[in-house]
């Protein structure tokens, strides 16, 4: 099984691959995206999609990619597959190995993701957990490299929640070697675990609770929904207010700055509609890209 599994090209996390592949994947996108590529690569191929959290982005950019590429997307809700209750992971990842040729999952838990990697033969792709969101971050850098060049070497913000998104920017950092600062409160920071993981790469991460200090002449100001699914804490406007990305918050960034959004985003919440929707703002292009990416980390997966 060991041996078996070691080939399989599964895409988990930023941390777990290295800078020529995930540039590899980048390329890959930039070529599909450009209409450069042979376009049915994926011929007869199926994806499965396991979604045990809501998901429009992801859902939409995975299965039009595979139809796309060749292939056809199989959606499993949570209320068709009980993900992790019905059956344990493994069985689930044993069943869909005879069936389809690649999983991609949405779930809380990384633990599951990586039982799913474990006892499946066949690709598996993380399409969001608690801890990270790393399709979203090849869509990321992409859209930045795109309007402002190379990120190596760059200066890029995060304001807001600690949470899984900015955990993969943490990863990013380390493997796109930009800086990385960090504005979030003290009780929502990205977990150590992960700046420790970073910082021993090389990665130059700066954590404070100073939004302005963060964004000061960064070449792109980042913000998320300061309530991710599945978490419990609906009071916490005060708390993340003083981070919201507004028009001032921008005046201390580069002139030339980008603002970037995963999206679900909420105006006046997190953002302003004045900068969401402002010159400064690439999240359709960033939402655009979504689709893009997936067909790169797809290829990648399926056919190398
Ligand atoms: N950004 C993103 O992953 O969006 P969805 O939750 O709609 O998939
Ligand atoms: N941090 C957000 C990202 C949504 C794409 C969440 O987990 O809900």
């Amino acid at each position: 099984m060991a041996d078996e599994t070691d080939e399989i090209r599964h895409f988990l996390d930023l941390d777990l691959l290295d800078t020529d592949t995930l540039r590899g994947i980048l390329n890959t996108a930039h070529e599909y995206k450009i209409g450069n590529k042979d376009y049915r690569p994926l011929d007869g191929q199926i994806l499965a999609m396991i979604f045990d959290k809501p998901s429009m982005r992801t859902r939409v950019s995975f299965q039009v990619g595979m139809m796309q590429l060749g292939g056809e997307a199989i959606m499993l809700s949570d209320n068709e597959t009980q993900f992790g209750r019905r059956e344990s992971v493994a069985d689930t990842a044993r069943v869909l190995s005879r069936y389809v040729d690649a999983i991609m999952v949405r779930t809380d838990d990384p633990a599951k993701v990586q039982e799913l990697a474990e006892y499946a033969t066949i690709p598996v792709i993380n399409g969001l957990t608690d801890a990270t969101h790393p399709c979203q971050l090849m869509a990321d850098i992409m859209t930045f490299e795109e309007h402002r060049g190379d990120v190596t070497g760059r200066t890029i913000a995060w304001c807001g929640d600690g949470n899984n998104v900015a955990a993969s920017w943490v990863h990013a950092a380390a493997r796109f070697h930009f800086t990385l600062r960090l504005a979030t409160p003290d009780s929502r920071r990205v977990d150590p675990a992960v700046i420790a993981w970073a910082q021993a790469q090389g990665a130059d991460i700066v954590e404070t609770d100073d939004p302005v200090a963060a964004v000061k002449h960064a070449d792109a100001v980042i913000a998320d929904t300061w309530i991710s699914m599945g978490s419990e804490d609906a009071n916490v406007h005060n708390l993340f207010m003083p981070y919201q990305v507004n028009e001032a918050l921008m005046e201390e960034a580069h002139e030339e700055a980008i603002f970037m959004h995963c999206l679900p985003a909420h105006r006046e919440d997190e953002v302003t509609t004045g900068v969401i929707d402002g010159p400064q703002s690439v999240v359709f292009d960033e939402a655009e890209n979504r689709l893009h990416a997936q067909k790169g980390v797809l290829a990648w997966s399926l056919i190398g």
